[in-house]
């Protein structure tokens, strides 16, 4: 009798090991990713993307320009590469700033106006100043800017920062 059940409790002493084992593996699968999420702040896991937009030298001091370029976003869990636009002003002969072209309003497209020298809304007639400041609203904030640096002689764009109100 004896002989009998020894082989039976063997395998299943096997079997709930191996059962045990399989749920810590699955476990441990699915919870270490799941706590690195919830535990790194969101700012770590985002990487730092440069995006190359226009090239220094074609850029004219105080001639703000409106430079398109692909970037890449994303979007749920998916990425997905889009067109995207900069209103960019070089200032200097190192010193580049750069807006988002999106009016502060409610989000019409602002352009650069040669004839008034600003950047005009054409909705609501928001207009900006080169540095980006409301002249004229209903506007209640500066255009948001672009982190910028240059490098090898080209302008690369960061993240846009919402800009403070007033
Ligand atoms: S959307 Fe630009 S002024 Fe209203």
């Amino acid at each position: 009798m004896d002989e009998k059940e020894t082989p039976q409790k063997d395998r299943r002493g096997f079997l709930a090991g191996a059962i045990f084992g399989m749920m810590g593996a699955i476990g441990a699968a699915i919870g270490v990713p799941a706590l690195g999420y919830l535990l790194m702040p969101a700012k770590a896991r985002r990487k730092e993307v440069w995006i190359e937009a226009a090239d220094l030298a074609n850029l004219t001091v105080n001639q703000p320009e409106q430079v398109v370029f692909q970037r890449e976003r994303r979007d749920g869990w998916k990425f997905v590469t889009e067109r995207a636009a900069a209103l960019v002003v070089r200032t200097g002969e190192q010193q580049v700033v750069a807006f988002s072209p999106v009016c502060t309003h409610l989000g019409c497209a602002v352009s650069w106006s040669e004839n008034e020298k600003h950047f005009l809304c054409p909705c609501h007639t928001s207009a900006f100043s080169t540095d980006g400041r409301v002249l004229t609203g209903p506007a209640p904030r500066p255009l948001d800017r672009f982190d910028v640096k240059i490098a090898e002689g080209k302008v690369l764009l960061g993240e846009i920062k919402q800009s403070a109100e007033g």
